[in-house]
């Protein structure tokens, strides 16, 4: 098997866990029939000083023709106040490539219980995902408008958006616990009124799902108070950006938690959900986990590589249980020490 990975590093802490994450798939991949070839392309702030724009066509014919994307992080101080900042690559980089789905596996393994906040008892085996629209909402509605003292955004979804998220969440749940949570504000909004509407009329077409609806302001509570609850959260733009974060306190930090993009063209992107960490960016102390379980979903969703998606998997649980853990997780260990021992665990394992 023969494929081309384009990979977009980024800005910050984009670049040194992407160096992770692909060691690990090079080590991974040494002695199987698998060929990567990983395709470096610019994007984001690095693209901004390489040649004047964060998404450059040439990265946009890279990822059009590529098998695969892995995506670091982008944006940072350094270009906020730019016209045409990283942030609006990574929007149009989503719009071009009709990513309209992306998922979040939110789950807490034994070995980060003691690493949160939230008491053990709750977290305890919390495993859902957030489905979560990326190509319409309240990041791309037009018009918006900032003036000196006015300024707006326009939230629009149209009915075959949101019937599209839908069917991508309701199948997502028909291999798990069946269970689709539509997460809106409709006692206020009228695209959440819309969203509403439609998410019953796709709940038909899939007989042996449930489907119940609950107010962002509510299910942002709960997440919190019983993750358990929930098998799969389907919501907007906006909406699901906040509630991932928000998640991310259940594992006890954002470095491990992976993304998956689906869209029209059958190109994935996988990326972590959390930036560029601009405040650790340049210490060699990120948390490469993120970076390294987005290319073992790669594995396995784009390629079907399971078995090297698992290894994976476990070497980084592996890793964290025998007490390594970066500093998020109140640990000392680096990201190359890190990354490191993962490879020593995949190295082991095949001997
Ligand atoms: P952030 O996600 O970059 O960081 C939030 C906090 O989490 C920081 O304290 C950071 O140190 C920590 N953190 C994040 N990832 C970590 C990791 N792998 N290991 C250890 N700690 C980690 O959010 P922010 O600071 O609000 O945003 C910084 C920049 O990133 C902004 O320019 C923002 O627009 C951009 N951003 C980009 C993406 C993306 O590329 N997909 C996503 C979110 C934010
Ligand atoms: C994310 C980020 C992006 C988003 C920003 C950087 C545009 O927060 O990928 O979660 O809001 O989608
Ligand atoms: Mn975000």
């Amino acid at each position: 098997m023969e494929k081309k990975i384009v990979v977009l590093a980024g800005d910050g802490i984009g670049p040194e866990i992407m160096a992770s994450a692909l060691e690990v798939l090079e080590v991974i991949t040494q002695k199987s029939e698998v060929t990567f070839t990983f395709e470096a392309h610019d994007f984001g702030g690095a693209a901004i000083d390489s040649c004047g724009e964060p998404f450059p066509k040439s990265t946009l014919e890279a990822c059009e023709s590529a098998d695969a994307i892995l995506l670091g992080a982008i944006g940072g101080p350094k270009w906020e106040n730019v016209e045409n900042t990283p942030e609006k690559g990574l929007l149009a980089l989503r719009k071009a490539l009709k990513l309209f789905a992306n998922i979040r596996p939110i789950t807490v393994p034994d070995v980060l219980l003691d690493r949160s906040p939230i008491k053990e008892e709750i977290i305890k085996g919390t495993d859902f995902v957030i489905v979560r629209e990326l190509t319409s909402g309240m990041y791309f509605g037009e018009p918006r408008f900032l003036g000196d003292t006015e300024a707006y955004d326009t939230n629009y979804y149209h009915e075959a958006e949101i019937r599209q998220i839908m069917r991508q969440a309701f199948k997502i749940a028909q291999g798990r616990k069946k269970q689709v949570l539509s997460v809106d504000k409709a006692n206020v909004l009228a695209t959440s009124k819309l969203w509403r509407r439609v998410a019953e009329e796709v709940a038909l077409e899939f007989p042996d799902c449930t489907l119940s609806h609950q107010y962002v302001d509510s299910a942002a509570m709960k997440i919190i108070q019983n993750p358990r609850a929930f098998d799969v959260i389907v919501t907007e733009n906006l909406f699901g950006d906040i509630l991932s974060d928000e998640a991310s306190v259940l594992p006890g930090t954002l470095g491990v938690l992976p993304s998956a993009s689906y869209g029209e063209t059958g190109i994935a992107l996988y990326e972590p959900i959390h930036g560029s960490a601009p405040d650790i960016a340049g210490q060699n102390s990120a948390n490469p986990v993120s970076m390294m379980l987005s290319a073992s979903l790669m594995l396995r969703q784009s390629f079907g590589l399971e078995t090297m998606a698992d290894q994976i998997e476990e070497a980084c649980f592996a890793t964290m249980e025998a007490g390594l853990l970066t500093s998020d997780l109140g640990g000392t260990a680096s990201t190359s020490a890190f990354t490191q021992a993962v490879i020593q665990r995949i190295q082991g394992e095949e001997k």
